[in-house]
């Protein structure tokens, strides 16, 4: 665990980094993933950047982020369970399917992804399955936010992702250098089973 880290869990509420938010049922419970990457955008964020975070799950990140810089962020999640506890957690969110409603650029995207391998017998009923089902390989709604996520960045704009070995992190970042990214890795960590690290990937 990182030297820096403190939080604090409560039955539904969890402190991090000079805010607290509440959890509800039916929505992803802020994880290592999250923090990690939460952690990699504080490192990044300079000043008055645009942000827009896609999967915001209970609003953990994004409430971090506003708690801690000068940046304006909004989050995106297809739960609509996840987009009333992020917005009762007192961030800005849109209910979509990943990027299909934005139509402004920004100048830094962040998303942790569902990134589980998950075959057709695994998926659940139920709106928590879509932040664990990545697809047979893990890597298919990576793959479909790559496909437009430029169209959503401007010019120096940069995507932070949290990508893990469970799902390929070298497939990803091959994946990223093929439609036209410089790909840098921010932080990683690794745990028994897996390897968690955030990709940067900025626009040539
Ligand atoms: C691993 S969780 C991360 C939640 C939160 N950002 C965190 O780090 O704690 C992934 C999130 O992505 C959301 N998600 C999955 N597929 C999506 C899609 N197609 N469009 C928008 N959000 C999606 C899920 O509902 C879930 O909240």
């Amino acid at each position: 665990m990182r030297n820096d880290e403190k939080r604090i869990f409560t039955l539904n509420s969890i402190r991090y980094k000079n805010t607290s938010i509440n959890i509800i049922e039916n929505v992803y419970e802020p994880s290592e993933d999250s923090f990690l990457l939460a952690d990699a955008a504080l490192s990044e964020i300079k000043g008055f950047e645009r942000i827009l975070e896609v999967g915001c799950g209970s609003g953990i990140i994004s409430a971090v982020i506003k708690a801690n810089t000068k940046a304006s962020i909004i989050g995106i999640d297809i739960n609509p369970h996840a987009a009333k506890c992020t917005r009762e957690n007192r961030v800005d969110v849109i209910r979509g399917d990943l990027l299909s409603c934005i139509k402004g650029r920004f100048d830094l995207i962040i998303f942790n992804p569902p990134y589980l391998p998950t075959k057709d017998e695994e998926i659940e009923n139920g709106w928590l399955n879509y932040a664990l089902d990545g697809g047979y390989d893990g890597r298919k709604v990576i793959y479909r936010f790559l496909e437009d996520a430029g169209r959503c960045l401007i010019e120096s704009g940069k995507i932070l992702m949290l990508v893990s070995s469970l799902s390929g992190i070298d497939e990803i970042r091959s994946r990223m250098v093929s439609l036209g990214y410089v790909v840098e890795d921010n932080l990683h960590e690794n745990y028994m089973f897996e390897q968690l690290t955030v990709l940067s990937a900025s626009k040539k």
